[in-house]
């Protein structure tokens, strides 16, 4: 039967904000799901004031839950805005992911479940995971990487990415994850800022049944960045590699497959990065943010086993690319820890159809599902007869991640894919963060759709003003973390000082995490947005300055102003104010190809409008306010006398876009 597509009316950013400070649903979860669960209300009360009144005590606990190869002699070292967790103790992350399941009797168990977009499946045990980590440590050791160095990693979702990240882990080198979206010079930027000696591709990747030429990019990278010796080839799609250095390029199955299926997990010091992971901010280049081990740990490990009320028979999957934080935390290393069965999709939601989600859930019995909104408001858009076709009935829980959800969204997921019987837990967090920090547990609160909840163990949130002063119930402020936790970023790979100021600085003494939120009397917090320059592109992070400097760097374009326009799928879109250099046109499709190459399609504006000049105040700053209300076609409100010419708004105003 042919479908109309449900178009979602567009909504500006005042309506969705709108929408969800007025919203009032409360849904608490079904008694026969808080009969099962691992974490009661007053579980949860008792366990949140432990970690808040004796967080020595509460956090032992935990890490006590795992294996360490030497006990720590501190919980927590913290010299403002430093902190070190487990001080003195000694672990190794992959071992506790493989060898301690496997010795808990998990060595039967799917460990991975993945699927090719293409079809293929491949599943991996505990034991068979511990083998594939054990072959690829040895040839990591092999290759001469020694623990403190890093490795890129720039490869699809295969499980061969899973095993690359536990293999560094296991010897206490860094991972870098580059999303393999990201161009030749985003990449090329990341190893040269992270050094590193090693990565790790793929001939190419599936996306939307085409193979994505992943080592294509990685050769062009490799020009642009002299730290780089070796570069292991995983061959997944069988795509002739056009180039291939002898010497330098080595076949993951030559190197791999031959090696011992015995590796001795190293003992690390807690405090031994685990991974860096570039995000975007407000000003400069993508940040590094560093991860270390024994806190991370013990923080992914603890948030899966509670968030996901995760129970031995759960079918467990978490849809993002590992390229995110969210496939480091919650697609790798807090399910694994957990010795969870952990569904991987390599491909496209829409690929052969908008099923293809459904179609995963009904085969492999998914019971938990992590997703984003962006997702959940496409797969609307679609209509709900595609799901409805699909038996759905194993899904017991819902996870939603990566920007706020509107009402509506929350509310068709609940219904259309939850079937009103699983709870919904919407997880406020950040690539810095590590884990989460803001949700409802899905045995012990009540959801409210839009509001994420209340703080994770050990976390002590509250709303502040740029002046420092606390805010109290019912009034919106700056979301910042009152106290260091186990999992938070330790620094900015190589620029501690951005680390203190992008952070701890802002407002003296609080981690400050750039997002605005209200609080309700139930203690609920609703996220409002990001309140710098950083936009949330259908749930992946960029920073508008990134995409101004790819623009600039075209020869046709003096100046940018980039900003974020509410859309009702992606969350935000990409809006390019541009200006041209003297006698020259504008061809939108090379600006557009332009931004891609330099960073990557997912940052490629969505509208450009070719301006003659911005709006600027006298000293020569640009008003983006004033350009975020023309994006959105809104009305221009705010006191414009600063500008030193006015006119320029109404002009910008009236000028389409291309
Ligand atoms: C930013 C962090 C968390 C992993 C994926 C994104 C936004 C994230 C939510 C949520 C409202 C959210 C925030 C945050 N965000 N989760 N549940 N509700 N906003 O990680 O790329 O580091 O982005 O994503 O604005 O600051 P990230």
């Amino acid at each position: 039967m042919a479908q109309t597509p449900q178009q979602p009316k567009p909504t500006t950013a005042q309506d969705h904000i709108d929408a969800m400070l007025h919203e009032n649903r409360v849904i608490p979860p079904s008694d026969a799901f808080r009969a099962r669960a691992k974490v009661s209300r007053e579980d949860y009360e008792r366990m949140y004031r432990q970690s808040l009144d004796d967080p020595d005590g509460f956090w032992s606990g935990v890490a006590g839950e795992l294996h360490w190869m030497k006990d720590w002699d501190q919980v927590l070292d913290w010299q403002l805005p430093h902190a070190q967790w487990f001080v003195g103790g000694q672990t190794n992350v992959a071992y506790n992911a493989l060898d301690r399941n496997v010795q808990r009797g998990y060595g039967d168990k799917r460990a991975i479940v993945w699927e090719g977009e293409d079809g293929e499946v491949r599943t991996y045990t505990y034991a068979e995971l511990l083998r594939e980590v054990c072959k690829a440590a040895n040839a990591l050791e092999e290759l001469g990487v020694v623990a403190g160095d890093r490795v890129t990693l720039y490869l699809p979702l295969i499980p061969e990415a899973a095993i690359a990240m536990l293999a560094c882990a296991r010897i206490g080198a860094a991972h870098s994850v580059v999303f393999g979206g990201f161009s030749v010079a985003a990449l090329a930027d990341r190893i040269n800022n992270a050094q590193s000696k090693l990565l790790i591709t793929a001939d190419a990747g599936y996306r939307r049944g085409k193979p994505v030429t992943l080592k294509v990019n990685a050769d062009e990278a490799a020009k642009l960045a002299p730290s780089l010796e070796k570069i292991l080839v995983v061959k997944r799609t069988g795509t002739p590699v056009d180039w291939w250095t002898e010497g330098r390029d080595l076949w993951w199955h030559d190197v791999v497959d031959r090696q011992s299926d015995q590796h001795e997990a190293a003992a690390l010091d807690s405090e031994q990065p685990l991974f860096l992971l570039y995000t975007s901010g407000s000003t400069g280049t993508p940040k590094g943010v560093v991860h270390t081990t024994g806190g991370y740990m013990v923080g992914t490990y603890l948030t899966t086993k509670t968030v996901f009320d995760l129970q031995d028979d759960d079918v467990y999957w978490c849809t993002a690319d590992v390229g995110w934080v969210t496939g480091h935390s919650y697609s790798v290393y807090g399910p694994l820890l957990n010795a969870a069965t952990v569904v991987m999709y390599e491909g496209a939601p829409n690929h052969p159809d908008w099923g293809r989600f459904w179609d995963i859930i009904q085969r492999h019995k998914v019971t938990i599902l992590y997703t984003a909104p962006t997702a959940i408001r496409a797969f609307m858009q679609h209509g709900e007869e595609i799901p409805g076709r699909y038996d759905l009935s194993s899904l017991r829980l819902l996870g939603s991640v990566g920007e706020p959800i509107n009402p509506e969204a929350w509310m068709w997921y609940w219904r259309v894919i939850g079937g009103e019987r699983c709870p919904v837990v919407d997880t406020w967090w950040q690539t810095e963060t590590g884990s989460i920090m803001l949700t409802t547990l899905p045995g012990a609160h009540p959801s409210k759709p839009g509001s994420a909840g209340v703080p994770m163990f050990g976390i002590e949130p509250t709303l502040m003003t740029h002046e420092g002063d606390e805010l109290g119930p019912g009034d919106g402020g700056l979301l910042v973390i009152k106290r260091p936790w186990p999992s938070m970023l330790r620094t900015v790979y190589g620029d501690d000082e951005r680390y203190r100021k992008s952070y701890w600085g802002e407002i003296g003494g609080v981690y400050f995490a750039g997002d605005g939120a209200r609080r309700d009397s139930d203690g609920y917090y609703t996220i409002v947005g990001r309140v710098d320059d950083v936009l949330n592109v259908s749930g992946h992070r960029l920073g508008t300055m990134e995409i101004e400097s790819a623009l600039v760097s075209h020869p046709d374009v003096s100046e940018a102003a980039v900003v974020g326009r509410p859309d009702p799928v992606k969350g935000e879109a990409v809006v390019a104010f541009v200006l041209l250099q003297d006698g020259h046109s504008a061809d939108p499709a090379d600006l557009r190809r332009h931004v891609s190459r330099e960073i990557g399609a997912l940052a490629r504006p969505d509208a450009i409008i070719i301006a003659e000049a911005l709006p600027k105040t006298r000293s020569g700053k640009i008003m983006r306010r004033f350009l975020r209300q023309i994006a959105a076609g809104n009305e221009i409100t705010g006191d414009t006398s600063t500008l030193e010419d006015p006119a320029v708004l109404d002009k910008l105003a009236s000028t389409p876009a291309v």
